[in-house]
């Protein structure tokens, strides 16, 4: 059994969780789990902004840390091992993180072990159900995008991600051209229920193209021509703005659910042993009532025992960190403390070799 603390701070939430454990058996206790998020610091702006994040996190991170030990009622010396997101993301923001792990570290001697973000989102399911190795995984946030084949600590494939926006960020951007304010993936979602998904034909990127790579660009453009097309004939009525939200997130949902159909059939030939394979779903866009259903059905269908972790560990917090802390500590791999703002989870994917026009995204 081992404790371990977390620490995040690679976007815009500053996060410290107290997660006590078993590698080997998964379903980790969380003894605490404090985020402090910095919406109100970013609205303003209508996207984070590197400078404010980082100045953020530098001034919370130690009120972090206090408040996670204070509440899971430990001191620092109970401790066996100290968890901090090396990337990817804001350089500022992963320096401030590494900073102060390495301070608590000096001080007492707890040794470290550097995380990948978007390992910690993966191992997820480990820490709340305990899921087996090896299995699948779809991460839809703000940021990311990503299939991946998850089979231990450090030992992933990808074999899919986008090839230009992630599914959230085409959410907020929708929301964004349609006035719908922030957050943007529940306001569009909100303004679907009224609407009939029919009504606009919207495209289905990439799935006429094989394999588990996903794109979202075209749709969103998509919905702006709509958009305009509305508003040049005379403006949009709620009726208009409902019909376009829907049909934009029933697209997003049929993309995201042919791709992972498509995943769960490499899986299978991966494994052509493993009986009742796990399917799990992380990242804020998981939230999505449609796209939940959508993919629950699928796993249904295709034998796969679906695992959506709650909503407060599937967007960023310092419990998965901890958690894969604590698989890595286990296994050995302490990792390099660097900070990698690009920073792939498999370091040989299966996909996303071609890329978008800001690159590839991990
Ligand atoms: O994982 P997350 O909290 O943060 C990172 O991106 O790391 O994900 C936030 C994203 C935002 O883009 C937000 O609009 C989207 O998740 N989102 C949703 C919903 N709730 C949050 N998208 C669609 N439907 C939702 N209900
Ligand atoms: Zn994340």
């Amino acid at each position: 059994m081992a404790t371990v603390l977390g620490i995040e701070s690679s976007c815009d939430e500053t996060a410290a969780a107290l997660v006590r454990g078993q590698a080997a058996t998964g379903r980790g206790n969380i003894l605490s789990n404090v985020v402090f998020d910095q919406m109100d610091l970013h609205a303003a702006y209508g996207g984070v902004v590197p400078e404010i994040a980082a100045r953020a996190h530098a001034e919370k991170l130690d009120v972090a840390v206090a408040q996670a030990l204070e509440e899971a009622g430990l001191s620092l010396s109970a401790v066996d091992a100290i968890a901090v997101t090396v990337g990817p993301g804001l350089i500022g923001g992963l320096v401030a993180g590494i900073a102060c792990a390495q301070g608590l570290s000096l001080g007492s001697g707890i040794p470290l072990v550097a995380v990948n973000h978007l390992e910690g989102h993966a191992l997820t399911p480990r820490l709340t159900d305990g899921l087996a190795y090896p299995y699948l995984m779809l991460l839809v946030s703000g940021g990311h995008c990503l299939f991946l084949v998850v089979r231990g600590p450090g030992r992933h494939e990808r074999i899919g991600t986008t090839i230009d926006d992630a599914p959230g960020e085409a959410f907020d951007k929708v929301a964004r051209m349609l006035n719908l304010g922030i957050p943007g993936g529940p306001r569009v979602e909100a303004m679907a229920r009224e609407g009939d998904p029919a009504r606009f034909a919207l495209p289905r990127p990439l799935m006429d193209r094989p394999g588990c790579d996903v794109s979202f660009s075209g749709l969103k453009t998509a919905v702006r021509m709509v958009r305009d097309d509305l508003v040049a004939g005379g403006g949009m009525t709620d009726t208009d703005i409902a019909d376009l939200c829907a049909g934009f997130q029933a697209a997003t949902r049929d993309v995201l659910v042919g791709k992972s159909r498509r995943a769960m059939a490499l899986f299978r030939e991966m494994f052509p042993d493993t009986a009742e394979a796990g399917f799990a779903i992380a990242g804020g866009v998981a939230a999505n009532g449609t796209l939940r259903a959508g993919l629950d059905t699928l796993a249904a269908e295709q034998g796969f025992a679906s695992v959506f972790p709650p909503l407060p560990l599937c967007t960023d917090n310092g419990a998965m960190i901890a958690w894969a802390g604590l698989e890595r500590f286990a296994a050995g791999l302490s990792g390099d403390l660097t900070p990698r703002p690009r920073f792939p989870v498999a370091e040989n994917p299966m996909s996303g070799v071609w890329t978008g026009k800001r690159g590839a995204k991990v």
